[in-house]
């Protein structure tokens, strides 16, 4: 795993966006995979900066998202696929037929998950998944568990989620209590994974994921196992990591 430390939240933005950016330049065929949370929010504005100013083009790049709430639709503010095309798809030239979020409003969660694995797999796999990291550990969706859950699955949001995400909502009652998330077995098979992080809050996670014991009750900690990781952090996040 590299370890590219930031010293602010500005400079973690910048370089993740670099990172991203370069798969773009390298292969502007590319698959990404996409995240949401407010963590990515600032490499997502570096890249659309790249792209106004003529040194990206997404015209040839096809991403498929993470998760995304289960039972709220696309024109919710709060959905996965209204963030996306806030904060990158409405403002960079990717195709929108190139652009994939699972789909909240599916009712048939094992229906929507077979399709969005195949999607995956018909696209010839993941070049370079962008990840946040939870507060207690949990990557995409993928919430503390017993075991590793292999692909896209339906889950039932963590308490500590629903708490974390309720700021985005009016109220934690609004907050949906499911979710679709790409799997951890699906995540592990990207070929690269990049890493995002940020803020003192999350130091301690920071350090149990990526230093502690590889256990699906931290989900990310299985990150340690996958061969090309870039963990982009601030100093704040990085605090507590041993030296
Ligand atoms: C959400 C998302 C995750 C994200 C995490 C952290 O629940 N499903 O993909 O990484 O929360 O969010 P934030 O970056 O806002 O801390």
């Amino acid at each position: 795993m590299r370890i590219i430390q930031a010293g602010d939240y500005n400079d973690m933005s910048r370089k993740a966006a670099a990172i991203l950016a370069a798969q773009i330049t390298l292969k502007p065929d590319c698959v990404l995979g996409l995240a949401t949370g407010s963590t990515p929010v600032g490499a997502y504005e570096k890249l659309v900066e790249w792209y106004r100013n003529g040194s990206l083009d997404f015209s040839g790049v096809s991403s498929v998202n993470l998760d995304e709430y289960r039972g709220i639709g696309k024109e919710n503010p709060q959905s996965y696929y209204y963030f996306m095309h806030q904060h990158l798809f409405d403002k960079v030239n990717i195709r929108p037929e190139n652009t994939r979020v699972p789909d909240g409003t599916e009712p048939d969660a094992e229906k929507e998950c077979r399709a969005y694995e195949e999607h995956i797999r018909s696209l010839g796999g993941i070049d370079l998944q962008l990840l946040g990291l939870g507060h207690n550990g949990h990557i995409g969706f993928n919430e503390p568990a017993a075991t590793f859950a292999k692909v896209t699955h339906c889950v039932d949001l963590a308490e500590s989620t629903i708490e974390a995400n309720k700021r985005f909502f009016a109220s934690a009652d609004e907050v949906p209590r499911q979710a679709y998330t790409m799997g951890i077995g699906t995540i592990m098979h990207a070929k690269k994974i990049l890493v995002v992080v940020s803020g003192e809050d999350k130091a301690e996670i920071v350090a149990k994921a990526f230093f502690g014991e590889v256990t699906p009750e931290v989900p990310a900690s299985i990150l340690q196992m996958h061969q090309d990781v870039t963990l982009v952090a601030d100093t704040a996040a990085l605090s507590r990591i041993p030296r």
